[in-house]
């Protein structure tokens, strides 16, 4: 392999020649700091730098995520180029002359066919801007522009151009013209630019369609986004997927916005290619638009690169809904904050600014919500905040939360969450009754520093209930009903298993709806042993036969109720007799003399429940 030290050689004569401070300055606002330079780190979001530039090791190092390399890495990682194509920008732009040979033949062949792909775009975008702006053909198309709102400046800034109509231009309006300029038919059909007809001709893939040319991050036009010409299907059609074209990775005007970006640390994402046309109009020119697909985890990755927000600008129905959801967990994996403004109903932004303008947009940004916002208000829109609807929407919210990439970001939805829904935070990390239970009436035994809770250690298994806990865990599947009297007697409180705390708060949340059968837990976040005990009670007789053969539910309520009170009342005893030899030992007498009367008063009640 002779080519091996030499593609090396060509690497290091690159790498010396390239400033990775330069380079990466180009991307990062980099400050000096001793020897080094910092920045926000560019690939993932971060409010307080840790991304470290070496001039000396030529390297980059993020303390924050890891991402670490060479100026090669950077580009590659930065604008999701190969190496070939990173090692060719490079050399380019440091004037290293690249002799072909010096590269391997499957990363020449590769790099060649780019190039080629590259230029038979750049050449297609020529040829369907002409068209547009000074032939007789493109006049039907100026026209539609112009009723759209378009005025030609614009459509010259975003080099719009116009495939003409077959009836009057053939059908290899575009073909013809490339081929005659020496690009083959095998590079058309590889760049999506000609389709090969049933008898073997190649034809024009775009015809009678407006066409917006889709740039890469280094401006380089990748593919077209065609819209028809008034009515007809599809409206839309994009490039097919090349090797230069990737369309789950493409912003439509992230390229030419990319300043106006960073710049405001914010980008607008609307769905259509017209309403980002339309909103620059208007002078609003910090947007992107996906093509027609919902955003993408590689979207949101490649926007985080350039703002700190995404205000998602979205039609006010389903559908628009549904995007927005779709795309929180891309937002909380990747750190970017995210806000939703929805637009009124039969609006799209490109209807909404040319009605109201630019002043409109504006205050619907300032007043977007912020995504876990929004989902926190859809969910509730369609469950509803009763307890069946609050688990419903803790059950959603969970995964979100599980989702985010940041401990911190994590705790603030949790604690966020839970005092808008109402529960405690635990309910979010791992549900247990005691925590969904509604404040203490009275105050907590209080323990001294260093002192065991009087019940020891904690049983944490189904496996481990007693007789009667098992008794009230199988009565309550059937008859959840009975769940919040019994919490309201401070079952919570003698409960210290922890699964049964666990499928005891998710009754909690489905017991006012009477009709449940034990299957609605099923459907609930059960461990597995959980699981399995409440399939296995399922298979039996809803009453347990354990006390009396013929217990009415009136009954065994009756029952467990007692059981809960003397509970209470014996570990309330036992609390108390704790803390009273320990203010004995303390010699605090004061302490001493008030638990002495607490527990007087225990006694006395203790009487109300003879058992
Ligand atoms: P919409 O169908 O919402 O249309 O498509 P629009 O943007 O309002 O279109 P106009 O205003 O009638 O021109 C939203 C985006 O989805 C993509 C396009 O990028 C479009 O801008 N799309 C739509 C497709 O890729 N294919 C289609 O068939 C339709
Ligand atoms: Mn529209």
């Amino acid at each position: 392999m002779t080519s091996l030290p030499l593609h090396d050689a060509v690497k290091n004569t690159v790498k010396e020649a390239a400033d990775i401070v330069e380079v990466i300055g180009e991307h990062v606002a980099l400050k000096r700091s001793g020897l080094r330079y910092t920045g926000l780190c560019p690939f993932h979001g971060e409010k307080t730098p840790s991304f470290s530039v070496n001039p000396q090791e030529q390297f980059y190092y993020c303390f924050g995520c890891g991402a670490s390399g060479d100026v090669f890495s950077f580009l590659m990682q930065y604008l999701h180029v190969d190496f070939p194509e990173a090692l060719k920008q490079l050399a380019k732009k440091y004037h290293v002359d690249l002799p072909e040979r010096q590269l391997s033949g499957a990363d020449q062949a590769r790099m060649r066919l780019r190039e080629q792909l590259y230029a038979v775009h750049e050449a297609a975008t020529i040829s369907y801007e002409k068209a547009l702006a000074e032939t007789r053909l493109g006049a039907q198309a100026r026209e539609y522009l112009r009723q759209r709102g378009v005025p030609g400046e614009i459509a010259g800034q975003y080099r719009l151009g116009f495939a003409p109509d077959p009836a009057a231009a053939g059908w290899e309006y575009l073909t013809r013209i490339l081929r005659d300029q020496g690009f083959s038919e095998e590079l058309l059909v590889q760049a999506g630019l000609s389709v090969i007809g049933k008898k073997g001709g190649h034809y024009d893939r775009f015809r009678s369609r407006v066409l917006f040319p889709l740039e890469d991050m280094s401006g380089r036009i990748t593919g077209f986004g065609g819209r028809i010409l008034g009515e007809g299907m599809p409206k839309y059609m994009n490039s097919p997927e090349s090797p230069i074209f990737t369309k789950s990775r493409q912003l439509f005007g992230l390229y030419p916005h990319r300043k106006a970006i960073r710049k405001q640390r914010r980008a607008l994402v609307v769905e259509g290619n017209f309403d980002l046309l339309l909103l620059a109009v208007h002078g609003i020119d910090n947007v992107v638009a996906p093509l027609g697909t919902a955003l993408t985890r590689d979207h949101v990755r490649l926007l985080s690169n350039y703002c700190d927000e995404a205000i998602l600008l979205f039609d006010a129905d389903a559908a628009g809904h549904k995007a927005a959801m779709r795309s929180i967990p891309f937002f909380l994996e990747e750190s970017l904050g995210c806000r939703v403004a929805l637009l009124p109903k039969g609006h799209d932004p490109d209807s909404f600014v040319r009605e109201q303008g630019r002043g409109a947009i504006e205050a619907l940004v300032g007043a977007a919500l912020p995504l876990a916002e929004f989902a926190l208000d859809k969910l509730i829109g369609e469950y509803g905040l009763t307890l069946g609807g609050k688990a419903r929407i803790v059950q959603e919210l969970k995964p979100l939360i599980e989702v985010a990439a940041k401990r911190e970001q994590r705790e603030l939805m949790t604690s966020h969450f839970a005092a808008k829904l109402g529960v405690s935070t635990g309910y979010f990390t791992g549900a247990s009754a005691s925590q969904l239970r509604v404040p203490a009436r009275q105050p907590e035994p209080e323990y001294e520093s260093g002192q065991n809770a009087p019940m020891g250690t904690i049983p944490t298994g189904l496996k481990t209930l007693s007789r009667q806990e098992k008794q009230l865990l199988d009565f309550l599947l059937f008859w959840p009903e009975y769940c919040g009297p019994l919490q309201k007697a401070g079952l919570a409180e003698i409960i210290h298993n922890q699964a049964l705390q666990h499928v005891l708060g998710l009754m909690v949340t489905h017991g006012a709806d009477t009709a449940r059968q034990p299957e609605y837990l099923l459907a609930a976040p059960l461990e597995a042993e959980e699981r399995t005990y409440i399939v296995a009670r399922l298979m039996q007789p809803p009453l347990p036969t354990g006390d009396g053969p013929s217990a009415s539910p009136e009954q065994m309520f009756a029952q467990l109720l007692l059981w809960v009170r003397q509970q209470r009342q014996q570990q309330g005893a036992a609390r108390l007799q704790q803390q009273i030899l320990e203010a004995e030992r303390n010699g605090d007498s004061r302490r001493l003399l008030e638990l002495l009367r607490a527990k007087q008063l225990h006694e006395e009640q203790k009487g109300d429940f003879p058992s």
